[in-house]
């Protein structure tokens, strides 16, 4: 499998904090947003990761990432000239893509949680269809809903409903077949004037095709889309790796447990973050004091 992550918008609703800067690059605690979409992917044991953005921030995220060799990965980047949404990543993809089946992340959404990286290992295998999240909150309105029947079979999906049919959030985080290339083709722009994401899985739903995993509880999925949310999510990222002392989404971590660089290779890429607390973690992981099986499972 193969994944994108989107991280281009305009942001506008973080105004002044990304008129110059890209959402996807703003500090969610000790780490530039993209890290944690990114991690999930990592997770998920995908390897080769296209980044698309826009014409004025791509080439920051080029810096920030580079071709991924260092982290045994292997990146590509790609512009989405205009908003034009979500759907668009596959069509912005298709060579990328190629024949491989794909995961679509958005850059700005963030997850936590316990067992989270299987869940994601076994959604990454998936060989033919589409499987999408829900998650419970309190006010979907914002979000795609997904309505589920008692046996969490998906009923109906909509896009930022005025009266949402159930409680099911659908988090940015997609798991598809390549048809998704040919449905993401035809879609209808939406009355927003976007290639609606929603529009693509209603079309595997009514091909029967989906598989929703409703997330418990122990699924933290956290909104970086206001002030006051960012500021949460900054809040606990720093509260959990203080307390347990391990960190989320540490990209070099997650490559040195994966086995796709070696300790040495893990304590250069440590050396010009020595001065933080990231880089003496990166340190300790090398030197095994932290205990690996509890770390990102
Ligand atoms: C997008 C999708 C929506 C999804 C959300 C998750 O919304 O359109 O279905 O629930 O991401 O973050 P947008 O960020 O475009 O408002």
């Amino acid at each position: 499998m193969k994944g994108i992550i989107l991280a281009g918008g305009s942001g506008t609703r973080l105004y002044p904090l990304t008129k110059a800067v890209s959402k996807q690059m703003l500090p969610v605690y000790d780490k530039p947003m993209i890290y944690y979409p990114l991690s999930v992917l990592m997770l998920a044991g995908i390897k080769e990761i296209l980044i698309i953005s826009t014409p004025r921030d791509v080439e920051g995220f080029k810096e920030l990432l580079g071709n991924g060799s260092k982290l045994g990965m292997k990146f590509e980047f790609a512009v989405q000239e205009n908003p034009n949404g979500l759907a668009e990543a596959f069509i912005i993809g298709e060579e990328f893509i190629g024949n491989s089946t794909v995961s679509l992340v958005l850059g700005d959404n963030i997850f936590y949680g316990s067992n989270f990286g299987n869940r994601l290992m076994r959604a990454a295998s998936l060989s033919s269809g589409g499987i999408i999240f829900g998650c419970y909150v309190k006010d979907p309105r914002a979000y795609g809903v997904v309505e589920v029947d008692e046996q969490m079979n998906a009923v109906s999906i909509e896009e930022k409903p005025e009266h949402p049919k159930s409680s099911y959030a659908v988090p940015g985080l997609y798991f598809f077949d390549n048809k998704v290339i040919e449905i993401a083709k035809k879609v209808v722009p939406s009355p927003r004037g976007e290639v609606e994401i929603t529009s693509v899985i209603d079309e595997y739903l009514q091909r029967s095709e989906l598989k929703v995993e409703v997330m418990g509880r122990g699924l933290a999925w956290l909104d970086t889309g206001t002030h006051e949310s960012l500021s949460e999510a900054s809040n606990f990222v720093e509260a959990i790796q203080k307390r347990q002392g391990l960190y989320i989404a540490c990209l070099e971590e997650i490559a040195f447990r994966r086995g796709y660089i070696s300790k040495e290779q893990l304590l250069d890429l440590a050396q010009p973050l020595i001065k933080t607390d990231y880089g003496k973690y990166l340190v300790e992981v090398a030197l095994g004091l932290q205990n690996a099986q509890t770390v990102h499972s």
